[in-house]
């Protein structure tokens, strides 16, 4: 492991994070109990949707409306961005130095199914933990069926104390269907990126069929520039990251890719409660009458280099 920066802590970086989803809130529900209830209900249904083993096409959510894209945030993105976090300081090895170095330095990056920025959060975080300093200043951008998600991470950042901003992307949504092959905007992002992630975006398309989630897979490895890096999380009852190593392997005959690192990885936050939650936070929790997710299962982590 990298030596860690010194007094580094994530958890004031989760902090300041739920602190603007809470901040936001006033803006969908004004004193509207209709809101709240329909927040709550659109958490159980996403929470029924992912907890599956199976996302069915007809549960799948619609991000176009913005109080369920809030609903997202604050059900899943303290976690979401510390899983990323968690899966590259395991990565983060003497082994794989070499390989994560251009991560280190400044790295174009692009989120597959990335929504409202999760996936570079928890770069940005890490890459803070690990002593780098002006994270990701050069190209981010979020691949989305839905691009609306660049309004909520609008209003996160405006809603972010000044101090903080500095340390987050500034990013760039292009829509962009899976199930379809890349448009020319999407494919350029890829083939630029540094790094590529997909975490818990394959699972959601999974339920298209095992054949397509292996084009995705197939495509989305074709446009990796050489010595890319490839980060997919997801859950490890679906069977997305099966599919991604049997597309790796149906390619190797080509090009040169390697799995760098493949474990199943279970990165509670459960414990970090207290240092994430404001008294603020908790009191909206508790009006709430649902906790956000903090427990993680069993996620699969794949990281994948191309070296040629
Ligand atoms: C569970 S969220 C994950 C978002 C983010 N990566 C995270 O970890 O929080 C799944 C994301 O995949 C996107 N998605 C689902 N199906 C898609 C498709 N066919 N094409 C592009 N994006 C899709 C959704 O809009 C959503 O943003």
């Amino acid at each position: 492991m990298m030596a860690e920066h010194d007094g580094y802590r994530w958890q004031n970086d989760i902090k300041v994070l739920f602190d603007t989803i809470v901040a936001m809130f006033s803006k969908f529900s004004n004193g509207d109990e209709n809101a709240i209830a329909k927040s709550r209900k659109m958490k159980r249904d996403m929470r029924n949707a992912y907890g599956g083993d199976i996302l069915y096409l007809s549960a799948k959510p619609d991000y176009s409306d913005q109080l369920r894209r809030w609903t997202y945030i604050y059900t899943y993105l303290p976690r979401h961005v510390h899983l990323v976090y968690a899966a590259l300081c395991t990565a983060d090895t003497p082994e794989l130095k070499e390989s994560l170095k251009k991560l280190k330095e400044q790295p174009i990056v692009c989120c597959v199914g990335g929504g409202p920025n999760c996936d570079a959060l928890g770069l940005c975080i890490f890459l803070k933990k690990v002593g780098c300093k002006g994270t990701l200043t050069k190209e981010v951008c979020v691949l989305d069926e839905y691009d609306d998600w660049r309004h909520t991470w609008a209003d996160m950042k405006q809603q972010s104390p000044e101090g903080d901003q500095s340390w987050m992307p500034e990013t760039e949504w292009v829509k962009c269907n899976l199930v379809k092959p890349f448009t020319d905007d999407s494919a350029e992002k890829l083939k630029k990126a540094d790094i590529i992630t997909v975490v818990k975006s394959l699972s959601s398309v999974a339920a298209s069929s095992e054949e397509t989630v292996k084009e995705i897979c197939d495509r989305i490895m074709k446009m990796m520039k050489s010595n890319a890096l490839l980060l997919f999380i997801d859950n490890a009852k679906s069977n997305a990251g099966e599919l991604l190593l049997e597309a790796r392997r149906e390619l190797n005959g080509s090009s040169h890719k390697l799995v760098l690192h493949e474990e199943v990885m279970t990165a509670n936050l459960t414990s970090s409660r207290r240092d994430i939650y404001s008294d603020e936070a908790e009191a909206l929790i508790e009006y709430m009458e649902d906790q956000p997710v903090l427990k993680a299962g069993d996620n699969e982590m794949i990281l994948i280099h191309r070296f040629e």
